[in-house]
């Protein structure tokens, strides 16, 4: 999605928006452009495609001045072009925008009736040309009333040609966040775009506005009353956000899960999310979530109904808050999310505020808006996740959803110690366990590369395994393209199983325990229909009677899903790269979804 980058200071502004924008070309985007000033003039470059495009054009030629903002655009108002490429300026006013502005037409209108000639199809346009016609020399003020004129959501920072030579920067459901690095001041929407150069960020709360020169920074309500806040640590090491050697951010982040998942698990989360007496009386717990974050809720649900003994809903953050749920008495909501700043996620969480119920988030990213919004937040501490496809954040927001279910199973008498300790002992040998698949890359990827060439698949198990097919099958999809489904294995003589042909293929996860043979007669339900198939199992036995299967060792059956799922991370990685698709950044997706 959309990303913003600007520069206030006593150093050139365009290398820094260049390397910021590059920075946050892993959320995925259309177009990029970058705005400076100097000497009251504003110098633009805008390019339709990826930042190297900007780059580029921009040439020997580089947009002088200390002061400058850029953007990195993915469409919602007008087709990915160079006109709708921001910045975007209006006479004296550039401005970048993340977000969309719900009045644009009404407010285009008006403009429109006072004669101001559009230049692009977009809806940040028109607040650049409201804040134009507001402008009589002081910037911030005009930022002011413009915005109060808006509505919808905005993360924007705004330059003025002349007059004023502050930059402005202001939130409304779209991040921003603000640090001092290279003799100034930079504002982003993505930590990223800082990363390595801050130590400390101030993270702008909606309804906030930032004036940044080069002396200082001064945050203010959107009436213009100054407000006072302490900045926020700030720990993101640049080598954090490159590749270090592999070909893909993917596989980087699928390899280093042993590692990332050692190092949180050695992270003990002290507070309880409820105290006891809140523990015990809770009578409903509902998880809402989106994409991957919604299957390791789904995932969680099989567990937590077990060990609290109370009813777990799993809902999609994009129907939880319009569907108008009921929800029990006594409901716990925890939040899953990444990045912390998925629109439809932050809009259910407004939902579960609303009914004045107790939010836990397990989010990644520090400082985000589902992290800050929520009652308590359990971050999942595997550093940041640059791939638009989730691998090692699932992971851990699975680990951290069980060890959510096994306090309060405890606080709730409903499991005693002695299950705590071996799931807690089982979560110790997983690096170990995923080591050991990863360590199997080479023969995973001879398997899955037999099945480049087909367009449809589907992914089956049972149980904990069905939650993980789901996940496996998002992957597939989102990076190879390749149209698949998931199903419970039992489920698939109920009507899928008409698909089987001989130009679908099915992954069958046969994990060893209470329901193996019946996995395996569904196994055998396809193979009687000639269905092609790829099976994964960690039953020795199986796997040494049936040669073309995959066998992995795993370990406790709680666990043992997670090493599948590493397998299955890998498998979509070896289609798509046969397929030759560009792994990191697949089409029309981006890391975070900040729209709804
Ligand atoms: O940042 P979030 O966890 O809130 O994101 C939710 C989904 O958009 C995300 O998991 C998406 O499905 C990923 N592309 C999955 O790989």
């Amino acid at each position: 999605m959309c990303g913003i980058i600007g520069y206030i200071g006593n150093k050139q502004a365009t290398p820094i928006l260049m390397e910021g924008l590059r920075r946050m070309e892993y959320r995925g985007y259309d177009s990029a452009g970058i705005v400076t000033k100097q000497e009251g003039n504003f110098q633009l470059v805008r390019a339709y495609g990826k930042v190297s495009a900007l780059a580029d054009k921009i040439g020997g030629h580089s947009p002088a001045g200390t002061i400058g903002i850029g953007h990195t655009r993915w469409a919602t108002h007008g087709p990915p072009n160079e006109h709708n490429a921001h910045p975007h300026l209006a006479n004296r006013i550039a401005l970048v925008h993340n977000g969309i502005i719900e009045n644009y037409e009404e407010l285009k209108e008006e403009l429109i009736k006072d004669g101001v000639v559009f230049a692009s199809e977009t809806d940040s346009e028109v607040l650049a040309w409201l804040i134009e016609r507001e402008y009589s020399g002081d910037l911030f003020t005009a930022v002011l009333k413009a915005l109060q004129k808006v509505r919808g959501t905005y993360g924007i920072a705004v330059l003025a040609s002349v007059g004023d030579n502050r930059l402005i920067a202001a939130r409304r459901g779209s991040p921003i966040l603000v640090g001092h690095t290279g003799g100034g001041w930079c504002v982003a929407s993505d930590g990223a775009a800082l990363a390595g150069k801050c130590s400390q960020v101030l993270y702008l709360d909606d309804e906030e506005v930032v004036a940044c020169s080069e002396d200082g920074c001064q945050l203010y309500d959107t009436h213009g009353n100054p407000k006072t806040r302490g900045m926020t640590d700030f720990n993101m090491p640049v080598e954090t956000i490159e590749k270090q050697g592999h070909a893909h951010f993917l596989m980087k982040e699928i390899a280093e899960q042993p590692e990332v998942i050692e190092r949180a698990l050695s992270i003990t989360d002290s507070a309880p999310v409820l105290d006891d007496g809140a523990a015990k009386n809770l009578e409903h717990i509902m998880i809402t979530a989106c994409g991957t974050a919604s299957h390791a809720g789904l995932f969680a649900k099989y567990l937590l109904e077990r060990w609290c003994g109370v009813p777990v809903s799993v809902e999609f953050s994009s129907e939880f808050r319009y569907r108008g749920a009921i929800l029990p008495g006594a409901s716990l909501g925890i939040v899953i999310s990444q990045s912390g700043e998925t629109a439809d996620t932050i809009a259910a969480l407004g939902e579960l505020k609303r009914r004045a119920i107790p939010t836990v988030g397990i989010v990644n990213v520090v400082g985000s808006t589902i992290a800050r919004e929520v009652d308590e937040v359990r971050y999942l501490h595997v550093g940041p996740e640059i791939s638009v496809a989730s691998t090692k954040a699932f992971t851990m927001q699975v680990i951290m959803l069980l060890r959510l279910g096994l306090e309060l199973g405890l606080q709730r008498g409903h499991i005693d110690q002695e299950l705590a300790d071996e799931i807690n002992a089982a979560f110790q040998e997983l690096p170990g366990q995923m080591q050991l698949v990863i360590d199997q890359a080479a023969a995973i990827a001879d398997r899955a590369i037999a099945f480049k060439d087909f367009e449809h698949a589907f992914y089956l198990g049972r149980d904990l395994l069905y939650p993980i097919a789901m996940e496996g099958s998002l992957k597939l999809k989102e990076i190879s393209y390749v149209h698949s489904e998931a199903y419970p294995s039992g489920e698939m003589k109920h009507g899928a199983i008409a698909l089987i042909d001989k130009n679908l293929f099915s992954v069958c996860l046969l994990g060893k325990g209470e329901l193996f043979e019946k996995s395996v007669s569904n196994l055998a339900e396809i193979q009687a229909r000639s269905g092609i198939v790829l099976v994964i199992t960690d039953d020795q036995k199986h796997a040494s009677r049936h040669p073309d299967a995959l066998f992995i060792q795993t370990g406790h059956q709680v666990t043992a899903p997670l090493v599948f799922n590493v397998v299955l991370q890998l498998v979509a990685y070896f289609i798509a790269d046969g397929r030759g698709c560009p792994i990191d950044q697949p089409r029309n997706l981006a890391k975070s979804v900040t729209v709804e």
